[in-house]
Parts: C-alpha cells; structure tokens; sequence
C-alpha cells in the first residue's frame, strides 16, 4: 500500500535536511521507504568522511542499504538508548499525526522511534493532510487473521489482506506476520483508534503514529517546509 506522488528531488530534499542532524557518536534509527533511503546515503557518505555513528535499522530493506554504504550497524537491544531516528510516512496530518506500514515495518519502526530521543520524519507534499484518511496497516499474528477480521470490523473499519506482488498470497513481514490494510474513512480521532486498535488481540503493532514525531522535514521542488510539534 505504497503511495507514489512525490518526485525524487523533493524526497531528497527532505531525506538530506534530516541526515544533516546527524552527529558524531550517534545511534541513529534507520528508517524504510524511499524517502528515507536519500538519508541513509546521506549518513553513508559522512560516515566515508569519518563520522563515527552506529545505525539501528528498522527492516530487511534499511538494513541492506546501510550494509551497502558502509554504515556500522548495532541491534536496538544491544543500545541503550537510540539518540536520533530517521523515518518516512505514508500519510502526516496537521496535528502531527502518522500513518507508517505502507512497506509493511511499521511494528519495528515505532520501536525504534519509540526508542530514540528524537523523532524525525521526512515526507513529500503528497502525504500531507489535513487529517488522516489513508487505510491503516495493523501487522497481524498469521493464526489471529479471522479475530482480528472480526474485531476491526465491530470498530466499523473494513480490512483488506494485503496480498504481495511478486509472490504468490499475502505479504509476509520481516517478522512472519500478515498485514491487514484497516479502512477507517476520515480518522477524527487518531488517538482512540489507535488505543483501540493496540487492544486487539493478535495484533502485533498499528500504523498509527500519534504523537511521536517531533520534527517533519516536508521537501519539494522548490525548498524545505519544516513542521514542528
Ligand atoms: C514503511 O513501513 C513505511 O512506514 C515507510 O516509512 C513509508 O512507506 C514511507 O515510504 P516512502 O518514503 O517511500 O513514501
């Protein structure tokens, strides 16, 4: 459930501004998308030029790009704290509000952003909103499918599977899991969806991303918007 929209010069933009607050000695979340991937280039290039900086990814996919430009990487249990984290969105509200999950990592991103000090996220104008509306994505336990089908409908939302596209049945997680694309039409109230999604059973981890970024980094063609929370 990858949305297209922005064009290559805004996300790098955006991804560029946020790979600049980077410093040395940092651990720093590495997030999954398009956007993000202009930062972790960004971050592999100071690191070539000597910054010492230790990424903790948070997909198969972050993970390989980081591998690929020489970034040292460390695992989110083996740090303390992580001090900056980079990431994208799928859709950013006025309020400040996320939907992630559209490359299906959202359980590992907003651990990782969750972890860190700061929370930085890098978008292009096709994902701002006045409020959310976009499906949100809950990553489910295989077996819990039917329960959670039921339980999302009860919450008056319709969920479709998402089925993979070079493969054969459904998109699998980097975890083993499934991943329930949840319709919920305009979403009012970010705040009690998510306490209501993140109270099902089986669900491993929602979309949702209330209250977490500090800082959106929205690139286009022109320049920089900088919003802030
Ligand atoms: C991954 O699961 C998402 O949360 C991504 O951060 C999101 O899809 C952003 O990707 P793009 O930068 O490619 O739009």
């Amino acid at each position: 459930m990858k949305t297209g929209g922005g064009s290559d010069a805004a996300k790098r933009r955006a991804g560029e501004r946020a790979a600049e607050e980077v410093e040395d000695g940092m651990v720093v979340g590495l997030g999954t998308g398009s956007t993000t991937a202009y930062a972790i280039e960004a971050v592999g290039r100071a690191v070539d030029d000597g910054l010492a900086v230790r990424g903790v990814p948070t997909s198969f996919s972050a993970r390989r790009l980081a591998i690929e430009r020489s970034i040292p990487l460390v695992g989110l249990d083996e740090v303390e704290r992580v001090d900056l984290a980079i990431d994208g969105a799928d859709q950013v509200a006025d309020d400040g509000a996320l939907v992630k999950g559209g490359g299906a990592a959202h359980a590992r991103e907003k651990l990782v952003a969750a972890a860190a000090d700061r929370f930085v996220v890098v978008a292009d104008p096709s994902k701002r909103v006045d409020r959310l509306e976009r499906s949100v994505p809950l990553e489910v336990l295989p077996d819990a499918l039917p329960v959670v089908t039921r339980a999302v409908r009860a919450r008056s939302g319709e969920p479709t599977l998402r089925e993979a596209v070079h493969k054969d049945g459904p998109v699998v997680t980097d975890n083993g899991n499934l991943v329930l694309d949840c319709a919920f039409g305009t979403i009012d109230d970010p705040e009690a969806l998510a306490t209501a999604l993140a109270t099902i059973p089986g669900v491993v981890e929602h979309g949702l991303f209330v209250d977490m970024a500090d800082t959106v980094y929205v690139g286009t063609d022109e320049g920089l918007e900088v919003l802030e929370w």
